[in-house]
């Protein structure tokens, strides 16, 4: 089959969650170009605004609902919305997330105080579980009937590394927020898969986003993450791009349960 057709998303309803900025912005991009019809749901009304208007400069046919993943009524209203206006829903990325803090170590390998155990808040705990991990449960229990009753339809969940592997750099709250949507991903997948849905995630490694205030941008916080990292480079959102495609393309219709790791190899260990 041509690479055209194998990775066709042409005229797919598409809803991506936490799209006004960094991954989600680079999954609506990429379905947009590829002439996927796409909604983009955020909480944030003036990034929101401003992503969609980017995406409408490139020609792009694209929608913005705001719209909190946390509460579950305000994400009901998003997804109907959208089902409303294209009669129906064929990929779904539940994306939107949260950083949780720094890890217990800093990146010079010494301790770090505020990442430590006993001094980790519940307030950060329960925002963390919320946005990461209560919002992909509301956002697969939302899709999966309009999914069920077309037929099908592809869920994306954008998990991490930290979902398989401990973390020293990162808080220990949200890589075990990230370890439930791992788990969460192969227990829909099972549970969907006879209706046709296929539920699989993208695991990225550290990635150059807006995400803990942008901290990724600034060249001294992302050394000990290349170091890490045996190619030497962590990832722009572009570099999620091409999961994103297959995932919601025919090239990967049988396909479900997985994580795509987009990390530089980072979970295979640090080399030279
Ligand atoms: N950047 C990384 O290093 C990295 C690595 C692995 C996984 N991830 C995951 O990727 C996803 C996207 O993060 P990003 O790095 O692009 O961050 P980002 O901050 O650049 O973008 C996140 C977007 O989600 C939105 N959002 C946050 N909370 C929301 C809520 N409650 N309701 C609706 N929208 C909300 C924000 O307004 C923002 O537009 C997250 O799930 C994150 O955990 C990021």
């Amino acid at each position: 089959m041509k690479a055209q057709q194998l990775f066709d998303v042409s005229g797919q309803v598409v809803a991506v969650t936490g799209a006004a900025s960094g991954i989600g912005f680079a999954y609506a991009e990429v379905m947009a170009v590829n002439g996927a019809q796409v909604s983009l749901i955020d909480r944030d009304p003036q990034a929101l605004a401003d992503a969609v208007a980017r995406l409408e400069a490139g020609g792009a046919r694209v929608h913005g609902e705001v719209a909190d993943v946390t509460e579950a009524d305000s994400l009901r209203q998003a997804f109907a919305a959208i089902v409303e206006r294209h009669g129906r829903l064929d990929t779904v990325f539940a994306n939107a997330g949260i950083s949780g803090g720094p890890g217990f170590l800093n990146g010079a390998g010494e301790r770090n105080p505020a990442g430590a155990i006993e001094n980790l808040s519940l307030e950060v705990w329960d925002r963390v579980i919320a946005t990461n991990t209560t919002s992909v449960f509301l956002t697969l229990q939302i899709v999966a009937p309009y999914m069920k009753k077309q037929g099908g339809g592809r869920i994306v969940v954008t998990s991490s590394i930290s979902a398989s592997k401990t973390e020293t750099l990162v808080s220990s709250i949200y890589a075990t927020s990230k370890a439930a949507v791992g788990y969460m991903v192969r227990q829909f997948a099972h549970e969907l898969a006879t209706y046709g849905i296929t539920v699989n995630a993208i695991a990225p490694g550290p990635v150059i986003t807006n995400i803990g205030g942008g901290r990724l941008k600034s060249a001294d916080a992302r050394q000990p993450f290349e170091r890490a990292a045996p190619m030497h480079r962590i990832a722009t959102p572009a570099d999620l791009q091409g999961a994103a495609l297959f995932l919601a393309s025919p090239a990967s219709s049988l396909v479900t349960g997985i994580q795509i790791v987009v990390d530089g190899g980072t979970t295979l260990g640090p080399a030279d």
